[in-house]
């Protein structure tokens, strides 16, 4: 690919969206184009796809949720993320592919193999040149989720499991970005919004200037 694809992965609350927008920001004054985008819900029919995922008043089946996401993904590395690098631009995404393999796999309980075999199909094997992984204790970001609720902001499906749910999928982000340490950084997220930005900043500032420097832009 032409630009780099960095993407954002964390458990609910833990800031991982507020970091993205200020990256986003930063690399916009550096002059760079950026897009920037989600999952799910990156894409219009994606954006239906998330208000059937997160706001389902049935019983959602595991397996059912699982394709959802996959479907979104599908839609999105298609019609936008890969369209976006093609043309150059800087794709930042606030969740991707490791967020199926946190939620679904240790979250729900599928199998690693399993995973990732629908993971893939959905991708077609586009992964992340970067990953950040915004990492919070669960007790801290479930105070922060409470926080946003408070400001009229819902919980949704997902925010709604129990602490247990997001243990599990904390502790497989952790897991990821020690089987990946090149690709899949840890930043600590418990200082304020503006160390947590500098600490993004020192991984995604030389990141893009080896990127630059190898031409890929
Ligand atoms: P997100 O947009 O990060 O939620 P928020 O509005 O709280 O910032 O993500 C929506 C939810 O979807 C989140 O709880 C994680 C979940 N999710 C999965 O379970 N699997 C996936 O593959 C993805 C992309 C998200």
């Amino acid at each position: 690919m032409v630009a780099p694809f960095i993407t954002f992965e964390g458990i609910d609350g833990c800031g991982k969206s507020t970091q993205l927008r200020l990256l986003a920001s930063a690399l916009r004054l550096r002059g760079m184009e950026v897009c920037v985008t989600r999952e799910p819900g990156g894409t219009p029919l994606g954006a239906r796809l998330r208000e059937v995922l997160l706001e389902a008043d049935e019983q959602v089946d595991p397996l059912a949720e699982l394709l959802l996401f996959a479907a979104d993904r599908a839609q999105h590395v298609r019609a936008l993320v890969q369209p976006a690098l093609q043309s150059g631009r800087v794709v930042l995404s606030d969740r991707y592919a490791d967020a199926t393999v946190a939620y679904q796999g240790a979250g729900r309980g599928f199998s690693a193999a399993f995973v990732e075999e629908v993971v893939t199909l959905a991708t077609g094997g586009l992964m992340p040149d970067l990953t950040l992984v915004i990492d919070l204790p669960v007790a801290e970001s479930r105070a922060r989720a409470q926080r946003r609720r408070r400001n009229g902001l819902e919980l949704d499906r997902l925010d709604a499991e129990d602490t247990t749910f997001h243990e599990r999928v904390r502790e497989a982000y952790l897991q990821l970005a020690a089987r990946e340490p090149e690709r899949i950084r840890l930043i600590d997220a418990a200082g304020a919004v503006e160390e947590t930005h500098a600490r993004v900043l020192e991984i995604v500032i030389p990141f893009l200037e080896v990127w630059s420097s190898e031409s890929k832009i």
